[in-house]
This record gives C-alpha cells, structure tokens and sequence, in this order.
C-alpha cells in the first residue's frame, strides 16, 4: 500500500492531479490518499481550500481529510494567478459549494501527523507553494527523514521560468519556503526530492484532442464537448458533472495559453507529477543539489542545479529530465477518464 499526501494550490492542472490520484486508488488496491493540503498560491487559501472540499464532495470521497495551510509565503505576501486559473481557481468550472469543511489540523501539523502515521513509506507529492512543507519541517526537523519519497512540481534549471525570465511559479511564490525545503533534505538519512521542473512538465502539453479522447473514455459524445479546433467559448453539455466541470476548467487554461501564443495547448504539470509520485519509473532522472536564489534583484526564486558536484554536500535532489510523453497522455486518458466514468 503506497500512503499519499497530496499539497496543492487548486489550480486548473492540481484539480487533473488529485482526479488522477483518486483515479489511481480507485483502479488498484495500492494507493491511499490519506490527506490533502491547501496551500495559498494560485489562488488565496480559502479557495485553494473550498476548491478541494468541492472536488472531493463531486467524487464522494469525504472521508479525505482537507487541511488549509497558511494564507500567505513565509517572507513575501501572497501573489495569485487568476488570469491562468480563473477567478475561483477552476477555469469556467462552477462547483457545487461544498457541504463539508477543512480539518481541524492545519497544513504543516497534517504533514508532521502523515509522516508518524506512515512512516518511511509515505509519498508526499507538492504541487504549490512549499510553504506548508517548509512550515511543517520548521516545526519538526526530524519530517524530512520519515518520508519514503517526495515529488515536488516546481522550478526551472535550464529553460525560461514562467514568472519571472528565470523563476517558476511555485517557487517564485515563496522562494524561502523551496530553499529551506531542499536545504532540509540535504541532510543524511533523506530521501532525495524528485524534482519535476518547467524543463520537463511543459513536454506534457495537452490539446482539445486529448480532453476530447478523455471525456469519451468517461462515456460522454462529440455533441456535449467543444470543439476540438476551436473551443473558445463553448461550454460542456456533458451529464457526467465531472467531465463537464474538467472540460470548462481546462477551456480556460487553453484559452489563456492560445492569447498568450502558444495555441490551445496546455501545460499539465501537477497531473504528471501525480503520475512521477506514484509511479516514478516514468522518469528518468539525474541527481543534483538544488538551491534556490533569494537574493538577486534579477534572480530571487531560480532554481540552480549543481549537477556537476562543484558544491560540497553532494546531492540532494533527482531531477527529472526525460519521460514517454506518449505513455503519460495514455495513461492520464485512461485513469481520469476511467474514474469519471464510473
Ligand atoms: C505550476 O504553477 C501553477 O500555476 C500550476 O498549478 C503548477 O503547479 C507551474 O509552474
Ligand atoms: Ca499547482
């Protein structure tokens, strides 16, 4: 049994990824979501949260315990994206309210608890802001040593960011939360990070073609579904509610990539860190020591890997660099579209 603890900033693409994880619990008896952790990022924390407590209501799994995280980054003030996620942090998707509420135990305490209960075999899997991490290591410095694996979607080491010209958005939002993060797990005893970056997630572009191939897995016909050429503007007809909330949140990302030139596409990070998380033989990976830049008026938030061992210390992360992206779109299709089917 693989114990998964999911943190997010829900966000368009860590929606896809917490459906692919209940999807992968659901086709195998070896994944458990034992919790999940709304940190602020995307959007503030109190949607991150709603967002959560919503999608899991939509796909009845309440017993999930959601746990809200702190409302801001450990230095700077909170910057939000909602011209990438949408207002509410879903795209066009309207969610149901939900009728349940956050745990009582915040981010950081619900990450220290997760590791005791589970420990050396729990995956954690951050796909925002590490600020909830970071906190959680800042009250328990012995964390770091109980996890069985970590999965961290964020930074940039040999491409463009995608915040600033050399900063990744969940690192650029608290660039001290990443640094103490990677810092943490250089000490012995650690499991190094796998390390999914801008560099990788953005091979993983999705089309209208592939929501099209994945709202037909899950049942629903070409007649409910936008276009696959141009879906400006069309909402789902889809019956099943979550294929209708993916499509008309995906809608808006690809809308938002499209006016920013690069077409409908868009860049699924989360769910392929998802998939890295509980099946890390996807990737290939080179070990490095990531450090991440606080300083530099032109720099603050940049990932730096040393991949050379010119820093003392040694490793300590495995950085992602090659994937099937083919084998991921089949893989993402089949699970996501299986669990909305069912
Ligand atoms: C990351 O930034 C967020 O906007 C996405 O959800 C993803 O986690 C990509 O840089
Ligand atoms: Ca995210």
């Amino acid at each position: 049994m693989i114990p998964l603890f999911f943190d997010c900033d829900t966000g368009i693409d860590d929606s896809l990824a917490l459906l692919y994880l209940l999807g992968r619990e659901t086709s195998g008896p070896d994944v458990t979501l034992v919790g999940v952790a709304s940190t602020a990022g995307n959007v503030p924390v109190d949607v991150v949260t709603t967002n959560n407590l919503a999608w899991l209501e939509l796909c009845g799994r309440t017993d999930i315990p959601v746990h809200r995280g702190a409302p801001t980054p450990l230095a700077d003030d909170l910057r939000t994206t909602e011209d990438t996620h949408g207002p509410l942090g879903v795209g066009y998707a309207e969610l149901p309210a939900p009728t349940t509420a956050a745990h009582r135990l915040d981010a950081a305490d619900a990450w220290i608890d997760a590791s005791r209960r589970f420990p050396g075999s729990l995956v954690g899997l951050v796909t925002g802001p590490l600020t909830s991490l970071a906190t959680a290591i800042r009250r328990d410095p012995e964390l770091p040593g109980r996890l069985g694996r970590l999965v961290i979607m964020g930074g940039a080491f040999h491409t463009h960011g995608n915040t600033t010209p050399v900063s990744e958005w969940n690192v650029s939002v608290d660039p001290e939360a990443a640094a103490e993060v990677f810092a943490a797990f250089s000490a012995p005893g650690t499991a190094d990070p796998i390390v999914c970056a801008l560099d990788i997630t953005e091979s993983i572009a999705l089309t209208p073609a592939h929501v099209f191939a994945l709202a037909q897995a899950a049942g629903s016909t070409p007649a409910e579904l936008p276009a696959v050429t141009d879906p400006r503007g069309v909402r789902s007809r889809s019956d099943n509610p979550v294929i209708r909330y993916v499509v008309d949140a995906l809608r808006f990302y690809f809308e938002f990539h499209h006016d920013h030139d690069e077409g409908y596409i868009a860049h699924l990070h989360d769910p392929f860190a998802a998939m890295v998380a509980l099946s890390p033989e996807v990737v290939g990976t080179i070990p490095a020591r990531v450090a991440v830049e606080l300083e530099g008026t032109l720099t603050r938030g940049m990932t730096v890997a040393d991949e050379r061992s010119m820093w003392p210390g040694g490793p300590n992360a495995r950085i992602a660099v090659s994937t099937d992206v083919e084998v991921v779109f089949a893989e993402l299709i089949a699970v996501i579209g299986g669990y909305a089917r069912d």
